[in-house]
């Protein structure tokens, strides 16, 4: 197959999902949902009250040396301005809690619109999964009844190191939303690497592991898709990137139901967690 006609068939198989008027996640049809579920990706038309513009705009302002949002302090490894070791992607991380503290109140609205989203997708893996709704919320740490964490993150790569913009890798919360301004994300199938296109209005949905761990022993497990971004050169377009992680509460416990309600594993979170972020930040 060439690559043409392999990024032919990605472009046109990728399903299209949207939030109904009951915050519902909903597809055009069964097939679209099973791709989605298959593939662990999927474009999310954006809600027509989602101010994307303003939330580039800001994004677009860190890239400037002089920003008051670069001195935002570092908490932790996971929150703050930070620079990735061999990566280009440099981003200003924070955690719902600290949003209002630090954001301006466009973005801290912003992103509670991104918990919207984020928990009606979540709500509707679980359906999927057929893990009994009255677990829900302990198995996905608080997340899918409003609690858990998420973060709000803006990033953009810097030119100046050759290293991968982003080297492979699996999310390893929940579910991932992203809006790019430019092309360079690619994801992983059958061992290929292949281009997710930028589809104008719609953002990217992608399933972490954190999502795959709790629906192991399920009907319905989803995948966690291992994407990259591509190194990222002085002469492209400035990529940008606004990516929100929905999370389990950092602090709490992972639960594998099954569909009887039986708990059949656990993690931490925190061991889980700092297990993937080694992989992300490891020479490979
Ligand atoms: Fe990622």
């Amino acid at each position: 197959m060439t690559s043409t006609r392999r990024h032919t068939f990605l472009g046109a198989g990728l399903p299209i999902g949207a939030v109904s008027e009951k915050t519902e996640l909903v597809f055009p049809d069964a097939a679209d949902l099973d791709r989605a579920w298959e593939l662990g990706l999927f474009y999310l038309k954006a809600p027509g009250h989602l101010d994307l513009d303003s939330a580039r705009q800001f994004g677009r302002g860190l890239i400037d040396d002089s920003s008051v949002y670069r001195r935002i302090p570092k908490y932790g490894e996971l929150e703050g301005f930070i620079a990735l070791e061999n990566n280009q992607q440099t981003k200003l991380a924070l955690r719902r809690e600290r949003w209002d503290q630090h954001y301006p109140a466009h973005i801290a609205a912003f992103g509670r619109r991104l918990d919207e989203i984020g928990i009606a997708i979540m709500r509707e893996v679980l359906r999927q999964s057929r893990i009994p709704e009255p677990l829900w919320d302990r198995a996905s740490g608080g997340y899918a009844s409003g609690g858990g964490d998420a973060f709000l993150n803006f990033v953009h790569y810097d030119t100046r190191h050759p290293d991968w913009g982003l080297r492979p890798h699996t999310d390893y919360g929940f579910v991932t939303i992203l809006d790019a301004s430019a092309p360079g994300l690619q994801i992983e199938i059958d061992g290929q690497f292949e281009d997710v296109p930028v589809l104008q209005g719609h953002l990217i949905i992608n399933f972490g592991e954190a999502l795959n761990f709790i629906t192991a022993y399920s009907d319905r497990a989803v995948t966690a898709v291992r994407h990259r971004v591509l190194s990222q050169r002085a002469t492209n377009p400035v990529r940008h990137g606004i990516v929100y992680f929905a999370n389990p509460d950092l602090d709490g416990m992972l639960l594998q139901f099954d569909t009887s309600g039986s708990a059949r594993g656990s993690s931490s979170v925190e061991h889980f967690f700092a297990r993937l972020e080694r992989d992300l930040t490891t020479y490979q």
